[in-house]
């Protein structure tokens, strides 16, 4: 198993790019199931999560082909409806093959993805969506069977604006008898894309990035080219990178508007953020102030910044409190970052922070995604040298990490054993 060996104390100065969206890429090359013919998929990240995607569209059938950020998908010759356990436990994101199986063939079979490492994660809301479009749903064996001879468009009221309930309903509705409205829908800018590639393709799906989307269902879609945009939750970690090693750093490739909410923390918390209009500055020249955050959909601050900001407020001046709204038991990054000296008490979904002015380097394991991007930022803003294992949970969503912040003036060793 990779780790990574991290010596910290560098500030980190110069400028990086950041890559296309994960989240945004994994509905989009879901989508692609929606017609035959080759769609051309654009700024793809290279990273294990869409990896699963397309191997998750090879096994339906599908043909890819990967050539740097580029990704064909061609869904011509699609020969099973169903995917298995195997892909779904890698990774949740893989049941957004559900709307767009069942659009365009009737059908579908997805294994019930699971809990993960922040929370139970349950599908419900995807699943009362369907049946509400006049989808047939089982649940055997731990398989979701959907069917229906043909959708009818509906009025579905969300009880919570899930962003995956929403992808795989907006994707389920387009080719639906009549006008479906989804209504407290996610408003995450991942969503609009979805939107911008399935009306390329033909559909005509209005209001994403509202809490109102409103799809026409159409008979025929179209493969097209799409290009993602660029991932607001990489920019963000970045923008916390500059900030907790007191750095100058110059963001590029990043879309100002999905990273607000966090911007403006960093200003609150004396952190000096500049941007124009496809680039943010972040200079940070001493410790940052205590500021209280709460995680919210967007466009409140998100729950995939949490850890990370978290790792900035251990070294804050003053007390902070994190409230996470969002996801259950993602505090995981907690007692990691005690081990490096912060102090940090959970009381039920609270984490209160009493910043202080040094961590110190200590062998810490990241327990998902976003908790291992805190733990490296912890790394490299602390005294000494520090060890992150499992590390394949930040490959999961990070492209060329060590090399990005390594080109910045981190001192970032992956060592394979
Ligand atoms: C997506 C993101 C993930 C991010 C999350 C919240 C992708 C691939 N992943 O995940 O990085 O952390 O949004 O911003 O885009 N819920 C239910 N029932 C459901 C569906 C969700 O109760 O049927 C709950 C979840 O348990 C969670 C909340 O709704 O508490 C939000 O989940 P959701 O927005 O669906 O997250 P994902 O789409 O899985």
């Amino acid at each position: 198993m990779p780790r990574l060996m991290i010596v910290g104390g560098h500030r980190l100065l110069g400028r990086v790019k950041v890559s296309g969206s994960k989240n945004a890429s994994l509905p989009v090359l879901a989508a692609a199931l929606l017609c035959p013919g080759r769609c051309v998929i654009a700024d793809v990240p290279e990273l294990s999560d869409i990896a699963v995607m397309c191997q998750a569209l090879t096994c339906l059938g599908a043909r890819v082909q990967r050539a740097g950020g580029q990704v064909e998908v061609d869904a011509s010759c699609v020969n099973t409806l169903e995917l298995n356990d195997e892909l779904t436990r890698r990774m949740r994101a893989s049941n957004l093959v559900l709307g767009p199986l069942l659009a365009r063939f009737g059908r579908a079979v997805v294994a019930y993805p699971g809990g993960c490492n922040i929370g139970s994660r349950p599908m419900n809301l995807h699943l009362k969506g369907l049946k509400m479009l006049g989808a047939e749903i089982s649940e055997r064996y731990g398989y979701i069977y959907a069917t229906a001879e043909r959708l009818v468009g509906a009025e579905i009221i969300l009880d919570m604006p899930s962003v995956g309930a929403t992808e795989n309903l907006i994707m389920a509705a387009v080719h639906a008898a009549g006008v479906t409205v989804i209504k407290n829908a996610a408003r995450e800018p991942e969503i609009v894309d979805l939107q911008n590639f399935l009306n390329a393709m033909g559909a005509r799906v209005r209001g994403a990035g509202t809490d109102v989307i409103k799809i026409e269902g159409v008979e025929r879609l179209e493969p097209a080219r799409h290009t993602v945009i660029p991932d607001r939750i990489e920019a963000g970690t970045h923008m916390i990178a500059a900030a907790i090693t007191r750095g100058d750093v110059c963001i590029t490739n990043v879309i100002p508007e999905h990273v607000e909410s966090l911007t403006a923390k960093l200003r609150e918390a004396g952190v000096q953020v500049e941007s124009g209009d496809d680039w943010i500055r972040v200079v940070a020249g001493g410790r940052p102030r205590a500021v209280d955050v709460r995680t919210l959909y967007y466009p409140g601050f998100p729950t995939d910044l949490q850890p990370q900001f978290m790792a900035l407020m251990a070294l804050a001046e003053g007390t902070s409190i994190i409230s996470e709204t969002i996801f259950e038991n993602r505090f995981k990054h907690v007692s990691e970052l005690r081990r490096m000296g912060a102090d940090i008490n959970l009381e039920g979904h609270t984490a209160i922070i009493k910043g202080v002015p040094r961590l110190s380097g200590a062998v810490v394991e990241a327990s998902d995604l976003r908790a291992g991007a805190a733990l490296v930022l912890a790394a490299l803003a602390a005294e000494n040298g520090s060890i992150i294992e499992n590390v394949e949970h930040i490959d999961r969503g990070y492209e060329k990490l060590e090399r990005k912040y390594n080109t910045l003036g981190a001192r970032i060793m992956r060592v394979h054993s």
